[in-house]
């Protein structure tokens, strides 16, 4: 793997590859105190977020550091971006200070893309736009395999704002790859024109949706994204499509429950489901484990890429 732009193009090998080398990762980043590699020693990756992030960025930043590396942050909101220079000479500049890959966030779909055509080094997309964030969904996959000891044959969830998310794009395409079986549930407008041919089954009552799966990825109303315009009001999203006690009431199973954060509380679910992490509950949250995971996944996806471009 050259660079890693979305999981549409990934092969299954190297998905299951990805997997296995966090699963290997894992236990040296939960040891006290965290053991560290020596993969990317004198190696420097640029972080460039031109969109807001917590978990990512950071997530990106504790991965470069476990393998031996450095980061250099790069922030486009204190940048020259704003004195007018166009993304590829921002980023020919920084190749030009010798470093050796970048991870970039654009709000822009497709812009990771772009990069990648117009650089000599490794680029990671960490979200573009409304288009891929497929280091989320590994890291989504790599929750659900340890959750489950398996991801063909699950049946997975995707429930809320589809049309404006790159996680579901990228879970839609790893997790079919791995043989699990996808369906979405949301609101029409909120799901993409042509779903259908996504390979996805597509529920608009969230009762049925549930019943028929294993565990459910809630995904956050992207109001930044103008999502809000698109649903009568946040109250009647809440009522038919929350994932809730009350929805879960109907529902003859446990449901375990992702987000890739962050949580807007009491609209895509509710506090109590979200927190709700024990393992006798009618639900149990994997939200925090996604989080400690997306740093071994990140790892995993930092060696094989510099292991393959050496
Ligand atoms: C997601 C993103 O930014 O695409 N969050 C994340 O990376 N953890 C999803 C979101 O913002 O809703």
């Amino acid at each position: 793997m050259q660079h890693l732009l979305g999981l549409y193009r990934a092969s299954e090998r190297d998905i299951a590859l990805i997997l296995q080398e966090a699963a290997v990762l894992k236990p040296a980043l939960l040891s006290s105190p965290p053991q560290s590699f020596s993969f990317l020693n004198g190696k420097t990756v640029v972080l460039a977020f031109f969109e807001n992030s917590t978990r990512t960025r950071t997530s990106f930043e504790l991965a470069v550091r476990r393998l031996g590396g450095g980061t250099l942050n790069f922030s486009a909101a204190t940048s020259s971006l704003q004195k007018g220079e166009t993304l590829l000479d921002t980023i020919a500049n920084i190749e030009a200070m010798q470093v050796d890959a970048f991870v970039i966030r654009h709000g822009q779909s497709g812009a990771a893309e772009i990069v990648a055509k117009h650089t000599r080094k490794a680029v990671i997309n960490a979200g573009d736009g409304m288009h891929e964030h497929p280091t989320q969904a590994l890291l989504d996959m790599f929750t659900l395999h340890e959750t489950f000891g398996r991801l063909s044959g699950l049946r997975i969830l995707i429930l809320g704002d589809i049309l404006h998310s790159r996680v579901a794009r990228s879970n839609i395409f790893g997790l079919r790859k791995m043989r699990a079986s996808v369906s979405v549930c949301a609101p029409p407008t909120l799901l993409p024109v042509g779903i259908e041919h996504f390979g996805v089954k597509v529920f608009a009552d969230i009762s049925q949706a549930l019943e028929q799966c294993d565990a459910a990825i809630v995904l956050r109303l992207q109001l930044e994204r103008e999502a809000a315009g698109f649903i009568p009001t946040l109250r009647e999203y809440n009522t038919f499509f929350a994932l809730t006690d009350e929805a879960l009431s109907k529902v003859s199973h446990k449901i375990f429950v992702l987000h890739p954060g962050p949580v807007n509380r009491e609209i895509e679910l509710s506090s109590v489901v979200t927190d709700r992490d024990d393992t006798s509950g009618k639900s149990e949250s994997l939200i925090l484990r996604q989080v400690t995971n997306g740093v071994a996944v990140r790892m995993a996806v930092l060696k094989v890429l510099f292991h393959d471009r050496a």
